[in-house]
């Protein structure tokens, strides 16, 4: 399949292009969400699933491990061993707030060593709230399947993380969810593209160049991250497109 060129911007290419175009002989699952009422887990989940099945990377890189259910999505498509980083604490939002918490009911059900917040009683109980993306929360999913032995947790800033440690080209695949700030996205893209070999294969979450998701803080972030990297991007990637619809852009490393 031939494509123009993506040079100036990504290409957008349909479910149905992705596997004529890397040679898979697999169809991508289809979905009629509409784009603003997006959701990952629902919506991009069973296509990552099946891009990590039909790519079977061995060593796999991931920015923002959150609960793991990425990590999950993974771990159980193929057999690779997956290295994943989050910060310790969990991020914080420009007024102080969490960016990452949800109500706990049922104490009972939640990890051991949870950072927790009391807002006072409600008719349901103690108005309790965790923090999902820190302490012990980080990864509980793939720890919760089994899946330890096959994950290496890295606790920090993104920005901090030294890739210099690991031999260039080290990673067959990486997917960059972690924070939506633009000198986020652009660092975790810039490590990205140097930990990754030739011919393996990067996505990035909260990719939709769809004019009806451009009010969401993460679409915008990525966007803003990766226009500020984009010449030195593009130019290391032999295709790089939006697969629509998703939330997800993939490219392929030169
Ligand atoms: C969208 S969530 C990740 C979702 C996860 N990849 C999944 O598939 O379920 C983003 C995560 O990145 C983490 N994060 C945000 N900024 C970060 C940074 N600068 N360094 C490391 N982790 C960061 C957050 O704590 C959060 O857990």
């Amino acid at each position: 399949m031939n494509l123009p060129d993506f040079h100036q911007r990504p290409l957008a290419v349909t479910r149905a292009d992705v596997p004529k175009l890397m040679g898979w002989q697999v169809t991508l699952p289809e979905c009629r969400t509409p784009l603003d009422a997006w959701d990952m887990q629902r919506d991009d989940a069973p296509l990552l699933r099946s891009l990590f099945s039909s790519f079977r990377p061995r060593r796999h890189l991931e920015f923002g491990t959150w609960q793991g259910f990425g990590t999950c999505l993974c771990l159980e498509s193929c057999d690779a061993t997956v290295w994943t980083i989050n910060l310790p604490d969990g991020e914080t939002k420009s007024d102080g707030s969490w960016a990452y918490g949800e109500r706990v009911v049922d104490e009972k059900l939640s990890p051991p060593g949870a950072i927790a917040a009391n807002y006072g009683v409600d008719e349901l109980g103690p108005r309790t709230y965790h923090r999902t993306d820190a302490a012990s929360y980080i990864g509980r999913l793939y720890r919760e399947r089994g899946f330890g032995h096959r994950v290496c947790q890295i606790y920090c800033d993104t920005r901090q993380w030294d890739n210099s440690n690991y031999p260039a080209g080290f990673f067959d695949s990486a997917f960059i969810d972690g924070g939506h700030a633009p000198e986020v996205v652009a660092s975790d893209s810039r490590k990205a593209l140097q930990s990754v070999r030739s011919g393996g294969l990067m996505l990035w979450h909260d990719f939709c160049p769809a004019p009806e998701t451009r009010d969401f803080d993460s679409v915008r972030g990525v966007q803003d991250g990766l226009a500020f990297v984009w010449p030195e991007l593009s130019s290391q990637l032999q295709y790089c497109f939006w697969i629509n619809p998703s939330w997800l852009l993939m490219g392929i490393k030169r």
